[in-house]
Parts: C-alpha cells; structure tokens; sequence
C-alpha cells in the first residue's frame, strides 16, 4: 500500500484526528512560509525578521514594525483564499472526524474554509488591540491606516499576534494539549518544527498514527509513523 493508501484508510477508519500545522499549509493559498529558500526569512531585509517582528522592534522602532507587518504579513494573508489542505480539515470536522485544527499561522485560514474549532498558538492578524485602553479593532482597520495604527486614545493599536520575546497564551496550550493527548490520528503539516514551545507539542502524543505531510525533510521525521514529502494541498485532495 502506498503511503496515501495507509493515511486515507487511516482517517477512513478514524473519529478523532487533530491536525498541527504551520506556515506550509498556507503556501499554496500564495502567502510564502518563513525557512523555505523562497520564504519571508531568506528575502534581504535591513534587520532579520525575527528582529522585526519582536516585542523589542514594535516598542522602540514601531514604524518600521509596521511597514513589513502591514506589507509583508497583512496584506498578503487578507489577498489569499484557502487551499484543498484547508477545505479539507474542515470537511473532516464537518463529518464529525476531525476534533481540532492547531495551528501556528495568523492568516485566519483556516477559519474561512470553514473551520471551527482552530487554535491559534501565535495568535492572528484579525485580532488588534490598543495597547494603552484595549480598545478592540478590525485588520482592515490596521491595514487602512496610515503608518502606525493610532487609537482614538492616543495609544498604539497592536496585533494579537505573538510576537519574538512574547509568551504564548497558555490556555491555548494547555487545549492543545489535551487536543494532541487524546488524539487517534495526530496529522502534522507545513511546518519546520523547529520554533518552540510549538513544536514541543509533539511530544504529547500518545497514539501509534503520527502523521508528518512536508515538502521537506524535518527533524522529527523518524519519530512518525507516516512520512509524506510532497505539498499537502496536493495530498489531501487525494484523499
Ligand atoms: P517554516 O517556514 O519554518 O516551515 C514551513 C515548512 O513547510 C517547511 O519545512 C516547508 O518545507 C514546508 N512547506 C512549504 N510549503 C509546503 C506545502 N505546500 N506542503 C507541505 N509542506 C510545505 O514555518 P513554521 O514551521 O510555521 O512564528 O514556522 C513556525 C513559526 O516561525 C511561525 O509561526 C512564525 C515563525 O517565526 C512567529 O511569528 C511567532
């Protein structure tokens, strides 16, 4: 049997499958990923991203924060529509066979295929906030003004995203946990595995069905029961 063969008689069979992704999922709906040589880390920029987008850059140099957040995360993410791999999951949960989508992304994807229960490890785009008064705001909002987005108070209004330097929010983690303990299927995709504390979720599962669907190689390979290399929108509209 071929690997598809195994995973699509795997999830034939399944009623509680969780799903762990990252930037990968997203590639093929137009937005690039973070690592891959073609992705926002390997494009020339004054201060390596992990720079700019940390909690350090977005208090001492917040125009700059803005302009490659607004430019190169926004308005890419609001231009995109989802891909099979989204459609899918959100098929599966539908159907009563997928219990939970985690994922690392902030582009709100997942959400619009039709995805309900998502969480959101690093937070998302959609979501903005005065850091001053809390004041809640759209990312329209964000993306139509001009340089730093201002609050009527007179504070800067700041993405719900986490950023480098920020903690994750840790009832999301502690979901996602019992999410991945309780899995049958644990699918992971499009994702490098390598920025933790994510990436550590991983080690809660507890089932013999560990899925890994990436266009590269990652480090936790060996560890998975299923390995697919190739892009994952492909694979999941064959299944
Ligand atoms: P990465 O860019 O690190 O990894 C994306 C992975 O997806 C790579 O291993 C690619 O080979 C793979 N990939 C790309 N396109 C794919 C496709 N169509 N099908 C399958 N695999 C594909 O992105 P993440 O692992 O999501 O954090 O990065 C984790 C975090 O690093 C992000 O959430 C972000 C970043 O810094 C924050 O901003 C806090």
């Amino acid at each position: 049997m071929s690997e598809i063969e195994t995973l699509k008689q795997w999830i034939d069979e399944s009623n509680n499958i969780v799903f762990f992704g990252g930037a990968g999922v997203s590639t093929e709906s137009g937005i690039p990923d973070f690592r891959s040589v073609d992705g926002l880390y390997s494009q020339k920029y004054k201060y390596p991203p992990e720079t700019i987008v940390s909690h350090t850059f977005l208090t001492k140099r917040t125009d700059e924060f803005f302009e490659f957040y607004k430019e190169k995360m926004v308005a890419p993410a609001l231009k995109a529509k989802p891909n099979k791999a989204h459609y899918k999951l959100a098929e599966w949960e539908k159907q009563g066979k997928l219990k939970a989508v985690i994922t690392q992304n902030i582009d709100g994807l997942h959400q619009a295929a039709g995805s309900k229960e998502v969480l959101e490890l690093h937070g998302t785009i959609m979501k903005n906030y005065c850091d001053r008064c809390g004041k809640k705001y759209d990312v329209d909002h964000v993306l139509a003004s001009d340089g730093v987005p201002k609050c009527e108070c007179g504070g800067t209004i700041r993405p719900d995203v986490v950023l480098y330097e920020e903690g994750l929010d840790m009832n999301v983690m502690e979901k996602a946990v019992r999410y991945i303990e309780r899995a049958d299927i644990l699918i992971i995709g499009g994702t490098s595995l390598v920025v933790y504390p994510a990436a550590g979720l991983i080690q809660y599962y507890r089932g013999k069905k560990l899925v890994l669907v990436n266009l590269s190689e990652t480090s936790q390979d060996q560890y998975a029961d299923l390995v697919i290399h190739e892009k994952i929108g492909e694979v999941f509209s064959k299944l």
